[in-house]
């Protein structure tokens, strides 16, 4: 247990691959203290970090798009566990799909708000405790996105593009302090989100679902999506001693279809 006595900040641990980043946390023996707007998935995700490891998790109501929550949000977890050493910034959202000229204002900045902004704004309210405390592990989760374009979705792109360069700055800005901070970019991830964004592409290039299934399989040397898991083991080694050299990095957990 790898993590024990350390206290991890996980926004969008409700479901999907935040849900597997806390149940990694707990078994590797940190305290998880979960960020999200869906109460209900939260509170079964403190459930099975409670019946599947020795860790112990609370939920907070956190919308990343309210700047003045987060705060206050953050301020409260920060008193409730004392402190906190590990931060990982999982939230998204997939915005809209749709050809550029068809983007409204509104749908671009919502996407920049939770995918880019709420990770700079839970860097900026837990970052003056992990200076003083000596120590961090920020882990803030990308895509491929955020290297190649993705049809139809530049704003999701631009944001997790965004994403990649938040994580390389602020690790060049506070390794001094040994808070290392470090990008995952997760290629399709098996689950009820990538099937929503399946029928999205299928309906913007009126192919059939099944074709775009196929084609996101075929697109990675190993044929196969990526499970939340695998996700989640490499955010808990990001976070664990075994890291401690590795920091500014965007690694890809997608099967092999991005080598770069
Ligand atoms: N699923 C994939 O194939 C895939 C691929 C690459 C990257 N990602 C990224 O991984 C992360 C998790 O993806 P997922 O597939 O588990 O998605 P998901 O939609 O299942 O979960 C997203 C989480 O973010 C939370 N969230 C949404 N809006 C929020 C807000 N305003 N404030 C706080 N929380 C909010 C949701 O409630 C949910 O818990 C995202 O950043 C996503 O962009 C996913």
């Amino acid at each position: 247990m790898d993590l024990q006595e350390t206290r991890a900040v996980v926004t969008g641990g409700s479901r999907g691959i935040g849900e597997a980043i806390c149940l990694e946390l707990a078994g590797r023996g940190a305290e998880v203290a979960i960020a999200d707007i869906d109460e209900d998935g939260m509170a079964d995700t403190v459930d099975r970090i409670e019946s599947e490891t020795d860790s112990t998790a609370e939920w907070y109501y956190l919308d990343l798009t309210d700047p003045a929550l987060v705060d206050e949000r953050t301020d409260q977890i920060l008193d409730d566990l004392g402190g906190v050493e590990i931060l990982v910034n999982n939230s998204g959202i997939m915005g809209p799909t749709a050809p550029l000229e068809d983007v409204t204002v509104d749908e671009w900045e919502e996407t920049m708000d939770v995918n880019v902004r709420g990770q700079f704004l839970m860097c900026r309210a837990l970052l003056p405790t992990m200076k003083e405390a000596g120590f961090g592990r920020i882990v803030n989760i990308a895509s491929i996105t955020g290297k190649n374009p993705l049809y139809n979705r530049a704003p999701y792109a631009v944001s997790k593009m965004g994403v990649i360069g938040l994580t390389r700055t602020l690790a060049d800005e506070v390794g001094e302090h040994d808070v290392n901070v470090n990008a995952i970019c997760p290629g399709s991830v098996a689950g009820p989100r990538i099937e929503r964004v399946f029928e999205g592409q299928a309906e913007a290039r009126d192919v059939p679902y099944e074709q775009v299934v196929e084609e996101a399989e075929a697109g990675s040397p190993r044929g196969e999506l990526v499970q939340p898991e695998d996700v989640a083991q490499l955010a808990g080694f990001l976070c664990s001693p075994d890291a401690d050299r590795i920091t500014g990095q965007d690694i890809n957990v997608s099967a092999g279809r991005v080598m770069f």
